[in-house]
């Protein structure tokens, strides 16, 4: 029985050494030393043997059992370097190689005109207003005097959230009029820019979804003149010196007067061409005074206090900035056409 265990503990001790995997050491654990491995099956024998001879055998195979477990520790660490080394033989980064270019964006030609338009009224002192897209048709509509049964308010031109059409997508940017009067002090100067939501089908000058910059100045003493004066500095200043605006009588029902501005055709100069179709000038804001009605609802005197408002399209006056023919091209956001700004 000695010599057979001795046997089993040269050739055990020779495959774990050699073997040259973790999951080849594995089964050899299992072979040698498992419940139903070669050395237990030894040990199953030892009832067999005398009373003198059964220490001595048991002591042998417990020195066999630390021996092998001692060789596949070793050979466990062996092979674990063995693969760590090979890992970072084979991750090895070559830190001379030139890297790859990483493409730096563009920011979007609209958002560039944007930032023009509020540099221009910061510098006129206005603050620059943020509100919700989603909003209350209560502050969309009514508190714009747009009472019940306005055109705008049907449901075929509105993305409304609830049955009783209370939750909407705001369908203009005027409700921050509302949000600026009920909660700044006066006077007040603000612009807001966002976007806005109609049920619009997507052509080459509409989109279910643009962008307005909201503007509302409200004093004392504030006029029409005062209006316009502003509104063509603007005009100057975006577009450069000698722009053309015109100002056409207009109806919003929450101005009084109201109007509408137009800006000469920069591509005919006002002859007529297919970028204005045949008109020679090009459709940018609604405008006028704040109606009394409205500034008396969101609790300002309209005897003291005067104010006037405008919503500019903003994908409009980026068109007319940048000289784009085409709206789509302003969502589509190919690389290419945003690249070359
Ligand atoms: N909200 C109007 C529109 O979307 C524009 C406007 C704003 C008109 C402010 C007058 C004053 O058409």
């Amino acid at each position: 029985m000695k010599a057979l265990m001795n046997q089993l503990r040269e050739s055990a001790v020779n495959a774990i050494l050699n073997a040259d995997s973790p999951e080849s050491l594995d089964a050899l654990r299992v072979k040698y030393l498992g419940k139903k491995g070669e050395l237990t099956a030894i040990l199953k024998q030892m009832g067999k043997l005398s009373a003198q001879e059964r220490p001595v055998m048991g002591q042998l195979a417990n020195q066999i059992r630390a021996e092998l477990e001692q060789a596949i520790d070793q050979t466990r660490e062996k092979l674990e370097a063995a693969a760590l080394e090979a890992r970072l033989e084979l991750e090895a980064v070559d830190v001379t190689v030139p890297g790859e270019d990483i493409r730096i964006g563009h920011k979007h030609p609209m958002y560039k005109a944007l930032d023009e338009i509020k540099d221009i009224f910061v510098g006129m002192g206005f603050t620059v207003l943020d509100g919700p897209e989603v909003e209350l048709a209560s502050y969309n509509f009514d508190k714009l005097n747009a009472e019940e049964g306005h055109p705008s308010r049907d449901w075929s031109d509105t993305f409304y959230f609830d049955t009783d059409s209370r939750v909407m997508l705001r369908s203009q940017t005027s409700p921050m009029q509302v949000r600026a009067m009920e909660t700044m002090p006066l006077p007040i100067r603000i612009v807001a820019p966002g976007r806005v939501y109609r049920k619009d089908e997507v052509d080459a000058t509409h989109s279910p979804m643009f962008h307005q910059v909201e503007g509302m100045v409200i004093d004392k003493n504030v006029t029409m003149a005062d209006l316009k004066g502003t509104l063509n500095l603007v005009m100057q200043e975006l577009f450069g010196e000698g722009t053309v605006t015109r100002f056409r009588p207009h109806h919003f029902p929450f101005t009084e007067p109201s109007c509408e501005m137009d800006v000469q055709c920069h591509k005919c100069g006002g002859k007529g061409c297919p970028t204005c179709k045949g008109e020679g000038w090009i459709e940018v804001l609604g405008a006028g005074m704040i109606h009394p009605k409205v500034l008396e609802m969101s609790g300002i005197d309209s005897e003291e206090y005067t104010g006037w408002a405008f919503g500019m399209g903003l994908e409009r006056l980026a068109m007319r900035r940048f000289k784009i023919s085409d709206l789509r091209l302003i969502f589509e956001n190919d690389v290419r056409f945003l690249e070359q700004f």
